[in-house]
């Protein structure tokens, strides 16, 4: 199967890394299912997609939390393309906080965008990746490697999604449908932007800076990964939790 006739549905398309992978596909000649709350962000990344090769591209307003809008954005996207070949569960929220700053609001916030959507996704995707020999990504986080106190509830949230994704390989495997994870360290979208003060930025730029390319990964650099694991390139991988970000987890554990 080549990319132009591929069927992609990005989740958190509307920016950030989910609006950056789905250029590519764009860029590719794919059909693509994008989906977030912000309709004219999402508007204005499917002009972009359009102007950059999409073959056909469909929008859908959805809230990852609520099902019943996953079960409308999987049924439009069949209804729509009549297929689907590829899932990236992207859409994600971080909350930092230490066991201190535990609150149940926060921690059912980041359960429910960050594992119980993807999950319920791939649930409900699950047939019709199954027709198409399809694949998942998901992103992770680099978070999900560090026992990290400070991001405690959104790195265990990333945790899951290692869990998730290395667990369902062998129930998907039998179905023809291969599922991998990225791992990104830091990058520059409104997650990473507003969520750290300007000196807390700098220490990790600063931590960065020993990286393979002294610098953190670009959103560009993450959809190329992704691009990659979702390919037919990639058709030997499945179950893996790759980290992205230039060896600096891996130089922290030498
Ligand atoms: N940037 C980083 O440093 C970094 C590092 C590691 C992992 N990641 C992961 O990469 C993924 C993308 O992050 P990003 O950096 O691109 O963040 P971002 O710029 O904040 O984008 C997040 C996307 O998720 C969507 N989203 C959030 N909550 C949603 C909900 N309840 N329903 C529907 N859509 C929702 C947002 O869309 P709307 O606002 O339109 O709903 C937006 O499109 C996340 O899973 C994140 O955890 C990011």
């Amino acid at each position: 199967m080549d990319d132009t006739s591929k069927v992609v549905l990005v989740t958190g398309s509307s920016r950030g890394i989910g609006a950056a992978i789905a250029l590519l596909f764009a860029k590719h000649g794919a059909s693509l299912s994008l989906t977030g709350r912000n309709a004219e962000k999402l508007s204005e990344v499917a002009k972009k997609c359009k102007e950059n090769g999409a073959k056909q591209v469909l929008e859908t307003i959805a809230d990852v939390t609520k099902e019943e809008e996953l079960d409308r954005l999987v049924e439009q996207t069949i209804k729509t393309f009549g297929k689907l070949d590829v899932l990236v569960n992207n859409a994600g929220i971080l909350i930092l906080g230490n066991l201190d700053a535990y609150t149940s609001e926060s921690f059912d916030a980041l359960m429910s965008t960050n594992v119980k959507a993807p999950m319920y996704l791939m649930k409900i995707a699950k047939s019709h990746l199954a027709a198409t020999k399809g694949n998942i990504v998901n992103l992770s986080s680099i978070g999900a490697f560090y026992n990290n106190s400070t991001a405690l509830v959104y790195s265990m949230t990333k945790l899951c999604m290692n869990y998730i994704t290395k667990s369902c390989v062998k129930d998907l495997s039998k179905d023809g449908i291969r599922i991998n994870a990225i791992c990104p360290g830091p990058i520059s979208t409104e997650i990473f932007d507003n969520s750290f003060t300007n000196e807390e930025k700098q220490g990790i730029l600063e931590k960065y800076a020993s990286s393979l390319k002294g610098r953190v990964p670009t959103v560009e650099e993450a959809a190329d990964l992704v691009f990659f694991l979702a390919s037919d390139k990639a058709s030997m991988v499945t179950g893996e939790c790759m980290p992205f970000d230039g060896g600096v987890f891996v130089s922290s554990t030498t």
